[in-house]
């Protein structure tokens, strides 16, 4: 079983669409997959009220010793695949599930001010050893800034720890959430969904291979590149060269 855990400080940036969006992408692709809650804001409960659907099926946990307990009962249960929406803001619930991550992902609008408002969280996964990449989300579908900042991002030697493809801004992540329906389910032929589809991939790709044993001693887990790679790549103001949005 992996353990795929969407966690940032800033608020609205993105954690629960991406969490269910990917989860659903995820089960399409094959896994078995069950989405944990630590939000008491409940926007992935919210989405399973209106989904009709059991799977992937969304658990509320709220003490952060029932997370490890979890997911060793979900990985002898079968489930191949588990993925954690928190919380804005830091506390102890995010700091245990990224304790159990294989893979944290952050996600980020792409300007300055919400990727250096991800320090802290980026900080507790680095203390903590887990590998961990940016998704950048809610990106404009056009214009010239778009460009101009990815290659900005590359000159900052911190393009490996960012995902791809970008996620853009668009009305079917939104539609869908209402809809209880991953975006993937919900246009399944639009451009939200290949996006997503090809984010699942990446994500998959560096994730720990399907039949690795599950590890409950987050020690065990050993982090290779991605970890490797931002061992001094964390962006700060002074080091990021660009200056705004997207
Ligand atoms: N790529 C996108 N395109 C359009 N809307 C998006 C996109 N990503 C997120 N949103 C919207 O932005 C809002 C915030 O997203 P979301 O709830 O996923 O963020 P969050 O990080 O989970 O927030 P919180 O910190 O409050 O839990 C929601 O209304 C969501 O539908
Ligand atoms: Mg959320």
């Amino acid at each position: 079983m992996r353990t795929i855990v969407v966690a940032t400080q800033k608020g609205g940036s993105g954690k629960s669409t991406l969490a269910m969006g990917l989860a659903v992408a995820a089960q399409q692709a094959g896994e078995i997959v069950r989405l944990i809650e630590t939000d008491p804001q409940g926007t992935l409960s919210y989405w399973q009220s209106r989904r009709g659907l059991a799977e992937p099926f969304v658990e509320p946990i709220h003490a952060p010793a029932d997370i490890g307990r979890r997911l060793d009962a979900l990985a002898r249960g079968g489930v191949t695949l588990v993925v954690i929406d928190t919380s804005s803001g830091i506390n102890a619930l995010t700091r245990a599930a990224i304790d159990y991550a294989d893979l944290c992902l952050v996600p980020a609008r792409p300007c300055i001010a919400d990727i250096v408002a991800s320090a802290p969280t980026v900080k507790i996964i680095r203390n903590s050893r887990r590998r961990f990449a940016f998704v950048l989300n809610q990106a404009p579908h056009r214009g010239p800034r778009a460009s101009e900042a990815a290659r900005a991002l590359i000159q900052d030697d911190i393009a490996d720890i960012i995902a791809t493809p970008l996620i853009t801004l668009r009305n079917d992540h939104q539609d869908a959430l209402a809809a209880g329906l991953g975006v993937t389910e919900f246009h399944a032929s639009g451009k939200s969904a290949d996006e997503i589809c090809l984010l699942w991939q990446w994500v998959e790709q560096r994730l720990p291979r399907a039949d690795a044993s599950y590890a409950s001693d987050p020690a065990d887990v050993e982090s290779h590149a991605l970890l490797a790679n931002t061992a001094a790549a964390m962006p700060t103001e002074a080091t990021l060269s660009w200056d705004a949005c997207l």
